[in-house]
């Protein structure tokens, strides 16, 4: 998507977004777990631009910290208008070449609108993405000439009854060489009705100079809908994630409903996998193929190996998961958690750091923190691992075929080797060796003829009669 000619990005981005109602700037509230800006500058990326130059005001501080992309960081303490904020940018961006103006709030541009419109720019015309919205509302409208040409852009506010009849309307992003774009930003004035400078100003001088303005359709309207309140992000959230499921359907993966899954991230697929209802998956999730994820299960930055059954409402977080295991329901994977080929984990199970070895499994309400742990053991249940001093944390190291009994209690630092066995109930502190039974409990009493407390009270002595 590079083009011969120097391509500089400019993002807006320091307006206010007042009808959000929040502290936080508009710009780092987030869709599919980005913040708006991030699409922004991802897209942008794509174009392969020499550089991207964000106009920053309203919170500038809080932008500039959670953006980490090397971009020009370009301040306008105060917002003239959207003429005003270009004007500041190319002033940073020296040098010959084309500029391409979007908006920091226009999170679901797509990067093939964008590169025609720098096409057009590039031959020396003005590009600017428009469509056609049954509701404009107080959006631009696109004023076409007799013969159908583009001859200006009228603000709302500014707008006649006929023109706000228009169902054309300006998305605001524009593509023109800059040296060209800088001449009759100079001319620009705030004659109008918000006393803004309008960087749309600049049709009807282009249309003057008889530079031709070729309107570029937006492939659907949520290209260019702009995020202005929390329903909007909501519609937009929507959309992008339908747009990912859709992905993920074409790639072989079957989705119960996809209004009910949020994908926060990348997720990568084998083919014939299966997402239930209510999942959530985020940051950089890897699924082979077969893999089945229940409803309500949450998977964020982790691989799950073929054939691998995830069930309800079960977490799986910064995990490695081998082919044909079975987690959940209700397990807790946790980071640093490594489950080798066929690992069992059921309800009420957290593991952390935890190494599994091939076919081991630990089906019911245990801990397995700091722990490498061999192949075909079974763990069961109630069984913790007990990591932590209260100052440090060590490890329990058991071997395979190793059986440890109901509600055994393993104080780190231990090692319980190979094929042996810890009798349930015990509190395990040393070494157990290859082979050998551990019996860690106090030994049972059997106390004869054992009488309750309650009968061995001395009989109720009458009380004075209480109706006296
Ligand atoms: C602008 C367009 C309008 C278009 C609409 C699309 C102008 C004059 N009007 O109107 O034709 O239909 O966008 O959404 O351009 N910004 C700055 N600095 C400023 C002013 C704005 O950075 O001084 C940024 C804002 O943060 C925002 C973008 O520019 O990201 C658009 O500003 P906004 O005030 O929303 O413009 P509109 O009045 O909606
Ligand atoms: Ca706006």
């Amino acid at each position: 998507m590079t083009s011969e000619m120097t391509v500089d990005v400019i993002i807006l981005a320091a307006g206010k977004g007042s009808r959000m109602r929040s502290d936080r700037a508009k710009v780092l509230h987030e869709l599919a777990g980005r913040p708006l800006l991030q699409h922004v500058i991802d897209v942008a990326q794509q174009l392969g631009p020499s550089r991207v130059a964000i106009v920053v005001g309203h919170q500038a501080d809080a932008v500039k910290a959670a953006t980490a992309a090397a971009v020009v960081w370009v301040d306008q303490t105060e917002q003239l208008g959207t003429g005003h904020a270009v004007a500041k940018a190319l002033d940073a961006l020296t040098g010959d070449g084309v500029a391409l103006v979007v908006y920091g709030d226009v999170p679901l541009v797509e990067v093939a609108t964008l590169a025609k419109t720098v096409a057009v720019a590039e031959q020396g015309d003005v590009g600017m993405v428009t469509a056609d919205f049954a509701d404009p509302a107080e959006l631009g409208r696109i004023v076409r000439d007799g013969s159908g040409e583009v001859a200006s852009i009228v603000e709302y506010k500014d707008a006649t009854e006929l023109q706000r009849q228009i169902s054309e309307i300006n998305s605001g992003i524009l593509a023109v060489d800059k040296s060209r774009l800088k001449g009759w930003l100079d001319r620009v004035e705030p004659n109008n009705a918000q006393g803004e400078y309008y960087l749309t100003d600049v049709i009807e001088m282009a249309a003057a100079d008889g530079v031709a303005i070729h309107g570029i359709k937006a492939r659907v309207p949520e290209e260019v809908t702009g995020v202005n309140d929390r329903t909007q992000l909501a519609h937009l959230e929507r959309i992008l994630q339908h747009r990912m499921a859709s992905e993920l359907m074409l790639n072989g993966v079957t989705i119960a409903d996809p209004d009910r899954l949020d994908i926060r991230g990348t997720v990568r697929t084998g083919t014939d996998c299966f997402i239930d209802v209510n999942v959530v998956l985020s940051g950089d999730v890897q699924l082979g193929t077969n893999v089945t994820i229940g409803p309500g299960a949450v998977v964020a930055d982790s691989k799950i190996g073929d054939g691998t059954v995830v069930l309800a409402h079960t977490i799986v977080e910064g995990a490695i998961v081998a082919d044909n295991c079975s987690l959940g329901p209700f397990s807790r994977i946790r980071p640093g958690s490594v489950l080798e080929s066929g690992v069992k984990i059921g309800n009420f199970v957290e593991t952390k750091k935890a190494h599994l070895g091939a076919g081991t499994k630990a089906g019911h309400l245990a801990y397995l923190g700091d722990a490498e742990i061999g192949s075909e053991c079974n763990i069961g249940a109630g069984s913790v691992t007990c990591n932590y001093d209260g100052v440090q944390k060590h490890k329990t190291t058991i071997g395979d075929n190793v059986f440890i009994g109901t509600n055994t209690t393993m104080v780190a630092p231990i090692q319980i080797e190979a094929d042996a066995y810890v009798a349930a109930g015990s509190t395990v502190t040393t070494k157990i060796s290859s082979g050998d039974l551990a019996v860690g409990r106090a030994r049972q009493r059997n106390i004869k003829g054992w009488t309750p407390p309650a009968q061995r009270r001395a009989p109720a002595v009458q009380g004075p009669d209480k109706d006296k």
